[in-house]
Protein backbone atom coordinates (compact mmCIF):
# COMPACT_ATOMS: atom_id res chain seq x y z
CA UNK A 1 0.00 0.00 0.00
CA UNK A 2 1.27 3.44 -0.95
CA UNK A 3 -0.34 7.03 -1.13
CA UNK A 4 -1.69 7.94 -4.16
CA UNK A 5 -2.22 11.56 -5.55
CA UNK A 6 -4.12 12.51 -8.69
CA UNK A 7 -3.24 15.54 -10.47
CA UNK A 8 -6.68 16.61 -12.35
CA UNK A 9 -6.97 19.10 -15.04
CA UNK A 10 -9.92 20.60 -13.72
CA UNK A 11 -10.41 22.92 -17.18
CA UNK A 12 -9.68 26.36 -17.67
CA UNK A 13 -12.48 28.42 -16.13
CA UNK A 14 -16.06 26.41 -16.73
CA UNK A 15 -17.44 23.98 -14.32
CA UNK A 16 -18.73 22.40 -17.34
CA UNK A 17 -14.79 21.84 -19.15
CA UNK A 18 -14.44 19.34 -16.03
CA UNK A 19 -14.51 15.46 -17.84
CA UNK A 20 -15.93 12.20 -16.79
CA UNK A 21 -12.03 11.06 -15.69
CA UNK A 22 -11.64 13.96 -13.81
CA UNK A 23 -14.89 13.52 -11.80
CA UNK A 24 -14.14 10.04 -11.28
CA UNK A 25 -11.25 11.05 -9.56
CA UNK A 26 -12.35 13.93 -7.80
CA UNK A 27 -14.58 11.32 -6.39
CA UNK A 28 -11.41 8.90 -5.43
CA UNK A 29 -10.05 11.58 -3.66
CA UNK A 30 -9.92 12.40 0.06
CA UNK A 31 -7.84 15.14 0.96
CA UNK A 32 -7.44 18.00 -1.82
CA UNK A 33 -4.27 20.16 -1.53
CA UNK A 34 -5.11 23.56 -2.58
CA UNK A 35 -1.98 27.10 -2.86
CA UNK A 36 -3.80 29.60 -1.02
CA UNK A 37 -3.13 32.52 -3.89
CA UNK A 38 -3.96 35.46 -1.58
CA UNK A 39 -7.31 37.28 -1.58
CA UNK A 40 -6.99 38.70 -5.05
CA UNK A 41 -7.85 34.95 -6.93
CA UNK A 42 -10.04 34.18 -3.97
CA UNK A 43 -12.79 33.80 -7.27
CA UNK A 44 -10.49 31.11 -8.80
CA UNK A 45 -10.06 29.07 -5.14
CA UNK A 46 -14.22 29.27 -5.26
CA UNK A 47 -14.40 28.10 -8.43
CA UNK A 48 -11.93 24.83 -7.37
CA UNK A 49 -14.16 24.49 -4.30
CA UNK A 50 -17.69 24.69 -6.63
CA UNK A 51 -16.06 21.82 -8.72
CA UNK A 52 -15.88 19.83 -5.57
CA UNK A 53 -19.36 20.52 -4.77
CA UNK A 54 -20.91 19.93 -7.71
CA UNK A 55 -19.59 16.75 -9.05
CA UNK A 56 -18.41 14.89 -5.82
CA UNK A 57 -21.33 12.27 -4.60
CA UNK A 58 -20.55 11.85 -1.22
CA UNK A 59 -18.84 14.78 0.31
CA UNK A 60 -16.58 12.80 2.71
CA UNK A 61 -13.10 15.14 1.97
CA UNK A 62 -11.51 17.74 3.24
CA UNK A 63 -9.42 20.56 2.08
CA UNK A 64 -6.31 21.24 3.15
CA UNK A 65 -4.69 24.89 2.30
CA UNK A 66 -1.11 25.13 1.44
CA UNK A 67 0.97 28.25 1.80
CA UNK A 68 2.18 29.76 -1.16
CA UNK A 69 5.36 31.40 -0.68
CA UNK A 70 6.43 33.85 -2.10
CA UNK A 71 8.67 34.51 -5.61
CA UNK A 72 11.24 37.12 -5.24
CA UNK A 73 10.27 40.03 -7.74
CA UNK A 74 13.82 40.93 -8.03
CA UNK A 75 16.61 38.84 -9.57
CA UNK A 76 17.17 36.61 -12.30
CA UNK A 77 13.76 34.82 -13.34
CA UNK A 78 14.94 31.45 -13.73
CA UNK A 79 16.65 31.96 -10.25
CA UNK A 80 13.83 32.84 -8.66
CA UNK A 81 11.68 30.40 -9.90
CA UNK A 82 13.54 27.68 -8.89
CA UNK A 83 14.03 29.37 -5.42
CA UNK A 84 10.08 29.26 -5.40
CA UNK A 85 9.74 25.56 -6.77
CA UNK A 86 12.25 24.40 -3.71
CA UNK A 87 10.18 26.34 -1.46
CA UNK A 88 6.92 25.03 -2.57
CA UNK A 89 8.59 21.25 -2.30
CA UNK A 90 9.48 21.80 1.50
CA UNK A 91 5.64 22.52 1.87
CA UNK A 92 4.26 19.89 0.38
CA UNK A 93 6.26 17.07 1.07
CA UNK A 94 5.74 17.86 4.60
CA UNK A 95 1.77 18.07 3.94
CA UNK A 96 1.51 14.62 2.10
CA UNK A 97 3.23 13.40 4.94
CA UNK A 98 1.26 14.54 7.07
CA UNK A 99 -2.17 14.26 5.67
CA UNK A 100 -2.46 11.20 4.00
CA UNK A 101 -2.29 7.78 5.65
CA UNK A 102 -0.03 4.88 4.09
CA UNK A 103 -3.05 4.16 1.51
CA UNK A 104 -4.54 7.82 1.66
CA UNK A 105 -5.65 9.56 -1.96
CA UNK A 106 -4.96 13.29 -2.32
CA UNK A 107 -5.75 15.36 -5.22
CA UNK A 108 -4.08 18.53 -6.56
CA UNK A 109 -6.47 20.84 -8.98
CA UNK A 110 -4.74 22.43 -12.02
CA UNK A 111 -6.05 24.95 -13.82
CA UNK A 112 -6.68 24.22 -17.14
CA UNK A 113 -4.35 21.19 -18.05
CA UNK A 114 -1.17 20.09 -15.80
CA UNK A 115 0.90 20.26 -18.55
CA UNK A 116 0.56 23.40 -19.85
CA UNK A 117 1.84 26.49 -17.53
CA UNK A 118 1.97 24.45 -14.17
CA UNK A 119 4.65 23.98 -11.95
CA UNK A 120 2.64 21.00 -9.76
CA UNK A 121 4.22 18.04 -12.15
CA UNK A 122 7.70 19.44 -11.35
CA UNK A 123 7.27 19.82 -8.05
CA UNK A 124 5.34 16.25 -7.18
CA UNK A 125 8.63 15.08 -9.05
CA UNK A 126 10.81 16.72 -6.74
CA UNK A 127 8.27 16.17 -3.83
CA UNK A 128 9.09 12.02 -4.82
CA UNK A 129 12.80 12.48 -3.31
CA UNK A 130 11.04 13.17 0.49
CA UNK A 131 7.79 11.22 0.16
CA UNK A 132 6.64 8.12 -0.86
CA UNK A 133 3.77 8.25 -3.35
CA UNK A 134 2.11 6.92 -6.67
CA UNK A 135 0.52 9.61 -8.93
CA UNK A 136 -1.95 9.41 -12.00
CA UNK A 137 -2.44 13.09 -14.39
CA UNK A 138 -5.87 13.35 -15.75
CA UNK A 139 -5.62 15.81 -18.82
CA UNK A 140 -8.15 18.82 -18.87
CA UNK A 141 -9.03 21.62 -20.99
CA UNK A 142 -6.97 24.10 -21.77
CA UNK A 143 -6.97 28.10 -22.12
CA UNK A 144 -6.14 27.39 -25.57
CA UNK A 145 -8.41 25.51 -26.40
CA UNK A 146 -11.34 27.75 -25.02
CA UNK A 147 -9.47 30.64 -26.83
CA UNK A 148 -10.09 28.85 -29.89
CA UNK A 149 -13.59 27.18 -29.44
CA UNK A 150 -15.13 30.23 -27.93
CA UNK A 151 -13.79 32.38 -31.06
CA UNK A 152 -14.87 29.39 -33.16
CA UNK A 153 -11.20 29.07 -34.99
CA UNK A 154 -8.56 26.52 -35.85
CA UNK A 155 -5.36 26.72 -33.89
CA UNK A 156 -3.31 26.03 -36.65
CA UNK A 157 -2.87 27.10 -40.05
CA UNK A 158 -2.93 23.93 -42.61
CA UNK A 159 -0.30 21.94 -41.94
CA UNK A 160 1.33 24.51 -40.12
CA UNK A 161 3.14 25.01 -36.68
CA UNK A 162 1.82 27.00 -33.51
CA UNK A 163 4.23 28.66 -31.20
CA UNK A 164 3.49 28.14 -27.19
CA UNK A 165 4.58 31.15 -25.89
CA UNK A 166 4.81 34.15 -22.91
CA UNK A 167 4.24 38.07 -23.26
CA UNK A 168 8.21 38.40 -22.15
CA UNK A 169 9.44 35.83 -24.75
CA UNK A 170 6.89 37.26 -27.33
CA UNK A 171 8.64 40.79 -26.47
CA UNK A 172 12.15 39.38 -26.74
CA UNK A 173 12.41 36.84 -29.43
CA UNK A 174 9.23 37.98 -31.62
CA UNK A 175 6.88 35.33 -33.82
CA UNK A 176 6.17 33.90 -37.24
CA UNK A 177 3.80 31.97 -38.38
CA UNK A 178 0.67 31.44 -35.34
CA UNK A 179 1.87 31.85 -31.67
CA UNK A 180 -0.47 31.39 -28.61
CA UNK A 181 0.47 34.01 -26.00
CA UNK A 182 -0.16 33.03 -21.91
CA UNK A 183 1.06 34.67 -19.05
CA UNK A 184 1.23 38.04 -20.59
CA UNK A 185 0.90 41.27 -17.84
CA UNK A 186 2.09 43.91 -20.57
CA UNK A 187 0.09 43.43 -23.57
CA UNK A 188 2.87 42.07 -25.83
CA UNK A 189 1.08 41.72 -28.69
CA UNK A 190 1.77 45.96 -28.87
CA UNK A 191 4.51 45.12 -30.46
CA UNK A 192 3.67 43.34 -33.21
CA UNK A 193 3.28 44.74 -36.60
CA UNK A 194 -0.31 46.83 -37.17
CA UNK A 195 -1.33 44.06 -39.41
CA UNK A 196 -0.91 40.76 -37.17
CA UNK A 197 -4.40 39.35 -36.61
CA UNK A 198 -4.86 38.63 -32.86
CA UNK A 199 -7.78 36.68 -31.19
CA UNK A 200 -7.98 37.73 -27.57
CA UNK A 201 -10.14 36.66 -24.38
CA UNK A 202 -10.13 36.83 -20.78
CA UNK A 203 -11.84 34.70 -18.25
CA UNK A 204 -12.51 32.49 -21.09
CA UNK A 205 -15.21 30.15 -19.83
CA UNK A 206 -16.83 32.24 -16.89
CA UNK A 207 -19.52 34.36 -16.58
CA UNK A 208 -17.22 37.48 -17.21
CA UNK A 209 -15.30 36.26 -20.37
CA UNK A 210 -14.13 38.64 -22.92
CA UNK A 211 -13.53 38.47 -26.58
CA UNK A 212 -12.12 40.19 -28.95
CA UNK A 213 -10.72 39.64 -32.66
CA UNK A 214 -9.13 41.94 -35.15
CA UNK A 215 -5.69 42.86 -36.37
CA UNK A 216 -3.40 44.51 -33.72
CA UNK A 217 -3.90 48.05 -35.51
CA UNK A 218 -7.59 47.71 -35.17
CA UNK A 219 -8.25 46.53 -31.68
CA UNK A 220 -5.06 46.45 -29.94
CA UNK A 221 -5.75 49.54 -28.14
CA UNK A 222 -8.93 48.44 -27.17
CA UNK A 223 -7.63 44.97 -25.89
CA UNK A 224 -5.60 47.12 -24.05
CA UNK A 225 -8.47 49.53 -22.47
CA UNK A 226 -10.65 46.84 -21.31
CA UNK A 227 -7.83 44.84 -20.00
CA UNK A 228 -6.98 47.52 -17.54
CA UNK A 229 -10.79 48.21 -16.69
CA UNK A 230 -11.43 44.68 -16.08
CA UNK A 231 -8.35 43.88 -14.00
CA UNK A 232 -9.26 46.83 -11.62
CA UNK A 233 -12.90 45.80 -11.62
CA UNK A 234 -11.97 42.18 -10.48
CA UNK A 235 -8.64 42.88 -9.33
CA UNK A 236 -6.99 40.03 -11.33
CA UNK A 237 -6.97 38.96 -14.69
CA UNK A 238 -6.36 35.63 -16.99
CA UNK A 239 -6.05 36.47 -20.53
CA UNK A 240 -4.76 34.61 -23.80
CA UNK A 241 -4.51 34.96 -26.88
CA UNK A 242 -3.83 33.78 -30.54
CA UNK A 243 -1.31 36.20 -33.33
CA UNK A 244 -0.93 35.14 -36.99
CA UNK A 245 1.92 37.00 -38.24
CA UNK A 246 0.54 38.75 -41.85
CA UNK A 247 2.34 36.84 -44.61
C1 LIG B 1 -0.19 29.54 -15.04
S1 LIG B 1 -0.92 29.50 -16.64
C2 LIG B 1 -1.92 28.08 -16.50
C3 LIG B 1 -2.42 27.55 -17.82
C4 LIG B 1 -3.32 26.34 -17.62
N1 LIG B 1 -2.58 25.21 -17.06
C5 LIG B 1 -4.03 25.89 -18.89
O1 LIG B 1 -3.97 24.69 -19.21
O2 LIG B 1 -4.67 26.72 -19.53
C6 LIG B 1 -2.03 30.84 -16.46
C7 LIG B 1 -2.30 31.52 -17.80
O3 LIG B 1 -3.23 30.75 -18.53
C8 LIG B 1 -4.10 31.59 -19.24
N2 LIG B 1 -5.47 31.33 -18.77
C9 LIG B 1 -5.85 30.37 -17.90
N3 LIG B 1 -7.16 30.37 -17.74
C10 LIG B 1 -7.66 31.33 -18.53
C11 LIG B 1 -8.96 31.81 -18.81
N4 LIG B 1 -10.04 31.28 -18.22
N5 LIG B 1 -9.10 32.82 -19.69
C12 LIG B 1 -8.02 33.36 -20.31
N6 LIG B 1 -6.77 32.95 -20.08
C13 LIG B 1 -6.58 31.95 -19.21
C14 LIG B 1 -3.63 33.02 -18.99
O4 LIG B 1 -2.73 33.37 -20.03
C15 LIG B 1 -2.92 32.90 -17.69
O5 LIG B 1 -1.96 33.92 -17.54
Amino acid sequence: MTRHIHVIGIGAGDPGYVTVQAIEALNDTQVFFAMDKGEQKSDLVALRREICTRFIREPGYRFVELADPKRAADGEYREAVSDWHAARTRIWSAAIAEELGPDGVGAFLAWGDPSLYDSTLRILDAVAADVEFSFDVIPGITAVQALTARHRIPLNEVGEPVLLTTGRQLRERGMSGSAVVMLDADCSFQTCPAHTRIWWGAYLGTGDELLVAGTVGEVGARIAALRTQARARHGWIMDTYLLRAAD
